[in-house]
């Protein structure tokens, strides 16, 4: 049986540039292209999530613009269930993406705009909703008082927790003892730890620390070295897929994140969850975009079974 996802967070419009170099202060330079599309931790995990075959519903707030429609008809080509207050008292967000031509490597400035302003108190109105689902995902684009809203509602309620720690911010007292799994990449644990990662010992290491701070356990995200799986008793590397040539990296963390939850929902044994998130990332990162690069569960599927590559 599978149970319902419930995931907080932020959507904004990708604006995606990608050039030979980035400009620097003062300095203008030609591009070579630009993309708009739909992205956002949050909504790119829940698109992830739902296309995964996962029943999800995803918190957030919108504007009355043309990127909250884009949100919208986003929502609805990949099955999410919007619980979305929509005002003009703000915008809704937008990010600029800059992507190096030939590494592929990017950076990023987001503006969440309305979402910003996502409260406890807007969390805690769907306390219903959280405390029905089997798993609740949140990250850290929207402020960090309605993240820990967020878990404490879903442990409170006995549903299982994920925080995505992104982008990398500095954790209030506490607030991994309210999760389940922690989630984050190289540099967010770097972050969140003081120590880099460089391989698998030291992920190994700062997994460690993650779970003496109280997570239940730590999935560190590992780029093209997979992920590492850990809570003590477990601790087991996850190798990533290759499913093509990589276009565009951006939101492969997104991916790995809501088909891990997709497969949480479903009850299955959280290392082979792992996998399924790694091969869901594997295949986003051959297309470009975030949230429409996600794949189907049958791609997923097909690549597990070794069909694809
Ligand atoms: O994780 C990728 C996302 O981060 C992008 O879609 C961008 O919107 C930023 O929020
Ligand atoms: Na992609």
């Amino acid at each position: 049986m599978t149970g319902k996802i419930v995931i907080l967070g932020v959507f904004v419009a990708d604006t995606a540039y990608r050039a030979d170099r980035m400009p620097r202060i003062g300095e203008t330079i030609l591009g070579n292209s630009f993309k708009l599309g739909p992205g956002g931790k949050g909504s790119n995990q829940s698109v992830a999530a739902a296309r995964a075959g996962g029943t999800v519903h995803f918190i957030s707030k919108l504007g009355r613009d043309p990127f909250a429609d884009m949100a919208l008809d986003t929502w609805k080509e990949a099955g999410v269930i919007p619980e979305v207050a929509q005002s003009d008292e703000s915008y809704t967000g937008a990010a600029y993406i800059f992507i190096e031509e030939g590494t592929g490597d990017n950076a990023i400035i987001i503006s969440p705009g309305i979402a910003g302003s996502i409260t406890a108190d807007y969390v805690a109105a769907q306390a219903g909703l959280i405390g029905g689902a089997s798993v609740f995902m949140t990250q850290l684009e929207q402020p960090m008082e309605a993240a820990v809203r967020g878990l404490e509602l879903a442990r409170a309620a006995g549903v299982t927790t994920v925080l995505n720690p992104a982008p990398a911010a500095e954790l209030p007292d506490g607030m991994l003892g309210l999760c389940d799994y922690v989630t984050p990449n190289e540099s967010e644990t770097e972050a969140l730890t003081g120590r880099p990662v460089s391989g698998l010992d030291e992920a190994r290491a700062a997994a460690e620390g993650l779970m003496s701070r109280g997570a239940g356990a730590a999935i560190i995200t590992l780029g093209e070295n997979g992920a590492l799986y850990h809570d003590g008793r477990r601790s087991e590397h996850v190798p990533a897929f290759r499913a093509g040539d990589v276009v565009e990296t951006t939101g492969a963390g997104d991916a790995f994140n809501g088909a891990f939850a997709t497969a949480l929902a479903e009850g299955r044994d959280p290392v082979e969850a792992v996998r399924f998130g790694c091969a869901c990332a594997a295949i986003s990162v051959t297309r470009p975009g975030t949230a429409p690069s996600m794949p189907r569960r049958s791609e997923i599927e097909a690549l597990l079974a070794g069909g694809v590559g």
